[in-house]
């Protein structure tokens, strides 16, 4: 298996170019199921998850052809609506082909997703809302199977979920008749995926808002591009470092709209931030300001930006704490972000961070995706060698992760075990 090797203490310098946005690309790779035709999809992140998904597109029929960051995606011969247990359980996200299943097929059989390094994950929302419109739902083997003719339908979520927020959205454009959805999630990446279900030729109103509506049973069709949007939590982890390490950084492809609580936070701890179309320059502070987050859904600040945050916390001149209240166990890399020194103590969803002069190198193992990029921040900053294992979750959602950093001038190899 992989490890990353780092030698940390190097401020980073320079310009970074910010890909697609992981959680965005997924949803929509698997809208284009909806409409039969051919898709291409621009500023494509080359992530393991990304061809994940392309294999499971494979399976239920579609051709897909992946270049250069430009995918294409002929969906005309989908014939198979099922997502098996190997691909639902190394990969989540495959749950989204729940609702596009529905809309082309009124039916659907797709492995019920099992818990994950953050906790339970239920998947109740997306059932529940499916049901609202009509399906009929069962559990066979572990996998749900989903049937029916859907209809529209009034869905109230108790919480808002970006995972149930785009699979109802994507099961209402088959749905005929009227859906509103209310306290749906807000999020870009849920935005970006209606404004592609629009280009579908499907009518939606409130997109980006708590409240939408979809006039279902619209008849849509392909054979159109798409630029995905870049990814503001790559961008955030990247905002971060440049902070932990004592940089300066200028980010490229970026939205700074979508980035503005990360910034806000970052001004807290003394950086300079400052927003310029799609750029964000970051240079920062000579001593690093403790500054307390909880995290929230979109506007707030991102729970995928949670462990990054903690890593720079534990140089603050000072206590912080971090609250994490959307997904309550989602804390694996607080005992390795211990082995670089750090001093961090949980309780229950909240991390109380007292900040060290400095962080040694260590050997550390990743947990997942954004607990891995916490430790990689964490070896950036640390006097000495750290050896990051297990670096395939950091392969799920950062693109050409050493390349960027070593454009900084950050000492970091990939080496194979
Ligand atoms: C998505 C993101 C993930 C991010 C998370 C929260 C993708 C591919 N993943 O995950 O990176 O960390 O949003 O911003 O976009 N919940 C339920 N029942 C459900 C669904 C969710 O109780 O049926 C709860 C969850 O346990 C959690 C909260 O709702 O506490 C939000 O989860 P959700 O927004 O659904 O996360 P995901 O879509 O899985």
């Amino acid at each position: 298996m992989d490890k990353i090797i780092i030698n940390g203490g190097k401020p980073l310098h320079g310009d970074v170019y910010i890909s697609g946005a992981k959680n965005a690309v997924l949803p929509i790779i698997t809208a284009c199921i909806i409409a039969p035709g051919k898709y291409t999809l621009n500023n494509v992140p080359d992530l393991r998850d990304t061809r994940t998904m392309c294999r499971l597109m494979e399976m239920v029929g579609a051709t897909v052809y992946f270049e250069n960051n430009t995918l294409e995606i002929d969906t005309t011969h989908c014939d198979t609506p099922e997502a098996p247990y190997d691909l639902v359980k190394t990969m989540r996200a495959s749950f989204y082909v729940l609702g596009p299943f529905m809309s082309r097929f009124n039916y659907a059989k797709v492995s019920l997703p099992g818990g994950c390094a953050w906790g339970p994950r239920p998947v109740d929302f997306h059932l529940k809302a499916l049901e609202d419109l009509g399906a009929n739902i069962i559990l066979d083997h572990g996998n749900i199977i989903t049937k029916g003719k859907m209809k529209g339908a009034d869905i109230n979520f108790t919480k808002k979920s970006v995972g149930a927020t785009g699979n109802t959205l994507m099961a209402a454009v088959g749905a005929e008749g009227c859906t509103k959805i209310s306290n749906a999630a807000c999020e870009p990446d849920i935005a970006s995926l209606a404004e592609f279900l629009v280009k579908m030729g499907a009518s939606i109103d409130g997109i980006g808002k708590e409240n939408i509506t979809i006039n279902g049973g619209k008849s849509l069709r392909g054979d159109f591009e798409f630029d995905i949007i870049p990814d503001r939590i790559e961008a955030g982890t990247f905002m971060i470092a440049t902070a932990i390490t004592g940089g300066e950084v200028t980010l490229h492809n970026v939205d700074p709209n979508h980035l503005n609580f990360v910034t806000d936070a970052l001004i807290e701890t003394g950086s300079a931030v400052i927003p310029e179309n799609n750029t964000i320059y970051v240079k920062s502070g000579k001593n690093i300001k403790p500054f307390d987050i909880t995290t929230e859904e979109y506007p707030g600040f991102p729970t995928d930006l949670q462990a990054q945050w903690i890593a720079l916390m534990t140089l603050a001149e000072g206590n912080s704490h971090v609250i994490d209240n959307i997904y309550t166990d989602r804390f694996t890399h607080i005992p390795e972000l211990n082995r670089f020194g750090a001093n961090i103590r949980l309780t229950k969803n909240k991390a109380d961070i007292r900040g060290v002069k400095q962080l040694t190198g260590a050997p550390v193992m990743s947990t997942d995706i954004r607990a891995s990029a916490s430790l990689i921040l964490g070896a950036l900053a640390s006097d000495g060698e750290s050896q990051i294992s297990r670096v395939y979750h950091i392969d799920r959602g950062y693109e050409n992760i050493e390349e960027k950093f070593s454009k900084l001038g950050a000492n970091i190899k990939r080496i194979c075990d």
